[in-house]
């Protein structure tokens, strides 16, 4: 019988950065730079998905008094598709529950497996950003969308 991969969750620190930053550049569409990094960790709350030892997500949370704001959520590649976002997302939730009205983010409209991801655990589409990410040439709209804390 397979056995249960390990999962635990932790809060980053700076030390994590390399491990972070390998994620993203094999799983980001438009990377941050270090400095936004550094920025995150000192001001937001940057939760990392450890599965058997291993980095293998991140999920990076701001907080504006009873708002959320989900800025980032990556899962490494190769480890996609197993439900990692899923519990990762739900951690995210689960942690920032405690007096928040209400999480937002906003996504490409063409990111398909993240609008899935955010539409199972509960996220409406509550407007379209016309333009707001660039995309090759062109432009691609922005979904908002929100979940609403019971
Ligand atoms: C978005 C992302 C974090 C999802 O992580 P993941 O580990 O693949 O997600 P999961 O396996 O937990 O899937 C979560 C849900 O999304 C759905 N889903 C995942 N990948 C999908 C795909 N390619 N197509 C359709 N649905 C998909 C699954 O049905 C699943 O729903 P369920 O939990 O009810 O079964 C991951 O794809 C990623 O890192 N993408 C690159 C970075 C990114 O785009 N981040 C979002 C920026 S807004």
């Amino acid at each position: 019988m397979a056995q249960q991969p390990a999962i635990r969750f932790r809060q980053a620190a700076v030390d994590d950065l390399a491990a972070i930053l390998a994620i993203q550049d094999q799983a980001a569409a438009a990377p941050w730079s270090g400095r936004q990094w550094r920025d995150s960790l000192e001001s937001h709350s940057v939760t990392l998905l450890d599965v058997n030892g291993t980095v293998a997500g991140y999920a990076v949370v701001a907080s504006v008094l009873d708002e959320r704001e989900l800025l980032n959520i990556a899962v490494m590649p190769a480890q996609q598709g197993q439900g990692l976002g899923g519990i990762l997302l739900d951690r995210c939730l689960a942690k920032d529950g405690t007096g928040a009205v209400r999480m937002l983010l906003e996504v490409r409209s063409g990111n398909q497996s993240a609008i899935a991801l955010y539409r199972s655990r509960g996220f409406v589409k509550a407007g379209i950003r016309k333009g707001y990410y660039p995309a090759g040439a062109g432009r691609e709209d922005a979904w908002v969308m929100v979940y609403e804390f019971q």
